[in-house]
């Protein structure tokens, strides 16, 4: 999706006038900005800084004649927006929104949008954390809403903690990125992180997965406009925003968890390191320790990729290969072999590319022979690049 049009709503925040900033950065960028205040925001910034920066009248009053040759200003604005974002955003037009209330200009015509619809709350730390703001803004997300989250730092009223709107510049950056809106209502399906396969309630068997590279995933379909779910093994990440999280433990339950949900999904990313065995017993109390060895017998777990493989109908099925050896000839067999569409491989033995890195060196093997080399790069770079690929495939059909 191209942007071009932003509505810019102000609402009543010390942080009103970081909206200055952020319309000036928006028009050097080239879009065109229309900008709507409430009647708080005019108590800490005047509509007339904002006329002249974005070089359009401010829209500040639902009932006043129109600033525009349109006759019914919010529904019109409306419809021109390509994305709509609210920076900063009180406590109160989060609420608003969240209950479906439109008692001024902005909370009526952001109700009336089709746009995607980008919030950057800005608050006291205590409001931020409180329940009602909580519950607002994941009903929001539910609903598709895209967060800027705030910054952690001291904040206008003196206290220090979370509820900084976030810079302008980093507004910026998003909206580019929200720009390549290129998946908007593809349900995705990815997997991240390593499983745990018990031997006791104490101990289990994983691997040095970090979730890293799926959690990226998730986070750039997100941004690109997917319906994302993430089934997670246990990973010390934060959830990504807007991401429908699922918890799982072990490969059988990782296994359950992407069987239910696999048919409704468009596509599906399999980045998490699924524990191929799993102890054959797991005892229901802790194993004592004794002289002499303790051997283990491990069972085969089901292979995700496998099912899914032999299940698909429509959908776009990609799968990982961490290899510490013949690379390219391991990830092609499992193209194959697991009836895959894309399959991307990386040697973990080498420096920065692996387990527990920030960054990845990939190569993507097609269905059809063919590969691209990537070079060393962050895993969000790199997700981006598969989604890419995933993209192709649905332009191509
Ligand atoms: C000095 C001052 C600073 C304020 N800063 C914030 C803020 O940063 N975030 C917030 O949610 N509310 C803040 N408020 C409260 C809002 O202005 C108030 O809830 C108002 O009703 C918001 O209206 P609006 O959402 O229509 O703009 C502040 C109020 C005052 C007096």
């Amino acid at each position: 999706m191209k942007i071009k049009n932003i509505v810019l709503g102000v609402t009543g925040g010390i942080a009103a006038y970081k909206a200055a900033e952020l319309t000036s950065r928006l028009k050097k960028e080239g879009y065109d900005v229309r900008c709507v205040m409430t009647k708080s925001a005019q108590q800490f910034l005047s509509p007339l800084t904002l006329q002249t920066l974005s070089n359009h009248p401010v829209i500040t009053d639902l009932f006043a004649a129109p600033t525009t040759q349109w006759n019914v200003e919010h529904i019109a604005l409306a419809k021109w927006a390509d994305v709509f974002i609210i920076a900063p955003a009180t406590a109160n037009i989060i609420g608003k929104m969240a209950a479906g209330i439109g008692d001024d200009f902005l909370s009526t015509c952001v109700m009336a949008t089709k746009a995607p619809i980008v919030l950057v709350p800005a608050m006291n730390e205590a409001m931020y954390e409180h329940q009602a703001v909580v519950d607002n803004i994941a009903l929001l997300k539910k609903r598709g809403c895209f967060f800027i989250e705030p910054a952690v730092g001291k904040l206008a009223c003196g206290d220090s903690g979370k509820g900084r709107m976030e810079e302008p510049n980093v507004i910026v950056d998003y909206l580019k990125r929200l720009g390549r809106y290129d998946l908007t209502g593809k349900k995705i399906l990815i997997t991240a992180g390593p499983t745990r396969e018990a031997l006791d309630p104490v101990r289990f068997l994983t691997n040095h997965s970090s979730g890293r590279m799926g959690y990226a995933l998730a986070e750039a379909a997100y941004e690109r406009g997917a319906l994302v779910t993430l089934i997670s093994g246990p990973v010390n990440l934060a959830a990504p925003t807007g991401v429908d999280v699922i918890k799982v433990d072990s490969a059988l339950a990782m296994y359950e968890a992407v069987l239910a949900r696999f048919d409704e999904q468009d596509a599906v990313i399999k980045a998490a390191a699924v524990a191929d065995y799993r102890p054959e017993t797991v005892s229901a109390e802790k194993i004592k320790k004794k002289d002499g060895d303790w051997l283990v017998k491990l069972v085969r777990n089901p292979d995700i990729l496998a099912e899914l493989g032999g299940r698909k109908t429509r959908q776009i099925l990609v799968g990982f290969a961490a290899e510490t050896n013949d690379v390219e000839a391991n990830a092609r067999k499992k193209l194959v072999a697991k009836n895959l569409d894309l399959i991307c491989a990386n040697d973990i033995t080498e420096a920065e590319a692996g387990f527990g890195t920030e960054t990845n060196r990939l190569t993507i093997y097609r269905k059809d022979q063919s590969k691209i080399s990537l070079p060393l790069m962050s895993k969000k770079q790199a997700a981006d690049l598969i989604l890419d690929q995933i993209g192709q495939l649905w332009q191509n059909e």
